[in-house]
């Protein structure tokens, strides 16, 4: 479906670069633009700087990682690597150091925390790609690595977006604060006020759930190992919103994201993208985009964008495109 409309874009005569902004970004970046509100400075359209050639050979590895070549969904690695840029970025807030800094898989005592379990596979992988492309081109830090990985796993996972993609990070390997992350058993109004601490309001936080839409969970209750939080696990869809009220057989909800559904405050927003996957997408990629930069002063200014190395959306089966609202699809 994406491809669709950026090859009717392109053929209109806009530049490729401009017509992937306003069709995968969503109006929210362009808005910011025109208005020039504090946003700029965070979701900034496209610069000159060209974004290192090493990063095209990243994509083309890591697209083939997170691919289930069997069933063409995004496989473990995929869903560990975009809830790993989760926690690189957001174990922080706006009084203390840290963020986006590689802490997440520098730091040993960080990633064996309880917090990151689940994330004691794919740290160690992520950390040996980052020596790998570091020795090709030594621009490459372990904090970009785990953010634009989770970028090519969140575009191999079928109707996923490509989401602006910024190298640039500098690596810490001092542990960031703990407790900083999201509780599952958290009520709402703590978790609103949790990532409103760190600069992220309530409608980007409905919009960010929605990786739930592809994840699975294995230590909430380990008896479930394995259980998905929607019914369609390593696809991009809507169907975590329905599914978080519905709770179909075999989906495992997590307590958070019902106390998010459920709460007056945050309510509307998470019912508006039921069966809105064009709506959620242009929320979620510049929420995104903003958890991606996270600690880092001054946002992406002085950053390269490298979401043209990042692939674009896959073609998707036709059956699962036309399970999307008719709206939707084109
Ligand atoms: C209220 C906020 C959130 C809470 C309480 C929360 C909690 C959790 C929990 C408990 C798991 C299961 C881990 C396991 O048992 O292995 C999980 C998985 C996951 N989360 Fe979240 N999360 C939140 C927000 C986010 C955000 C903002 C993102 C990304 C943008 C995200 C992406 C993921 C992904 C992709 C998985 C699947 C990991 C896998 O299958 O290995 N989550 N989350
Ligand atoms: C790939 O998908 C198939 C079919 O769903 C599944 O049986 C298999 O375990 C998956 N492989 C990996 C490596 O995840
Ligand atoms: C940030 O986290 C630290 C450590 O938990 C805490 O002391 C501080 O109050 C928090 N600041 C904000 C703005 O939430």
């Amino acid at each position: 479906m994406y491809i669709l409309r950026n090859i009717i874009i392109v053929a209109t005569g806009a530049s490729l670069a401009s017509a992937l902004d306003f069709v995968e970004y969503g109006n929210k970046a362009f808005d910011a633009i025109k208005r020039n509100l504090p946003d700029i400075d965070i979701i900034k359209p496209r610069q000159l700087a060209l974004c290192p050639a090493v990063w095209t050979q990243v994509a083309t590895e890591l697209s083939t990682t997170f691919l289930n070549t069997t069933d063409l969904l995004c496989n473990d690695d995929a869903r560990a690597a975009i809830r790993a840029a989760f926690h690189d970025c957001a174990s922080w807030n706006t009084s203390v150091t840290g963020g986006c800094d590689g802490s997440l898989i520098l730091a040993p005592e960080e990633l064996t925390r309880s917090e990151n379990n689940g994330l004691q596979d794919i740290g160690p992988k992520l950390l040996a790609l980052t020596k790998k492309y570091q020795a090709i081109d030594s621009s490459v830090t372990a904090a970009d690595m785990i953010q634009f990985a989770s970028s090519v796993a969140i575009v191999t996972c079928p109707l996923g977006p490509r989401v602006q993609t910024f190298v640039g990070r500098t690596d810490s390997s001092t542990a960031n604060v703990e407790g900083l992350l999201p509780d599952v058993n958290a009520p709402s109004a703590d978790l609103i006020t949790l990532f409103a601490n760190k600069g992220i309001d309530a409608a980007e936080l409905i919009a960010l759930i929605g990786a739930h839409s592809s994840s699975k969970q294995f230590h909430v209750d380990e008896t479930q190992a394995g259980a998905p939080q929607d019914d369609t696990p390593g696809e991009w869809d809507v169907d975590f919103y329905a599914d978080t009220s519905s709770k179909p057989a075999g989906v495992f909800v997590f307590a958070s994201d019902a106390s998010l559904a459920a709460d007056p405050q945050t309510s509307a927003t998470f019912q508006s993208f039921v069966g809105a996957q064009a709506k959620w997408n242009g929320a979620f990629t510049p929420a995104m985009t903003k958890l991606s930069l996270l600690g880092i002063a001054g946002g992406s200014t002085g950053m390269i964008d490298c979401t043209a190395a990042v692939p674009l959306p896959r073609l998707v089966p036709r059956s699962l495109v036309q399970r999307q609202p008719i709206m939707d699809r084109a």
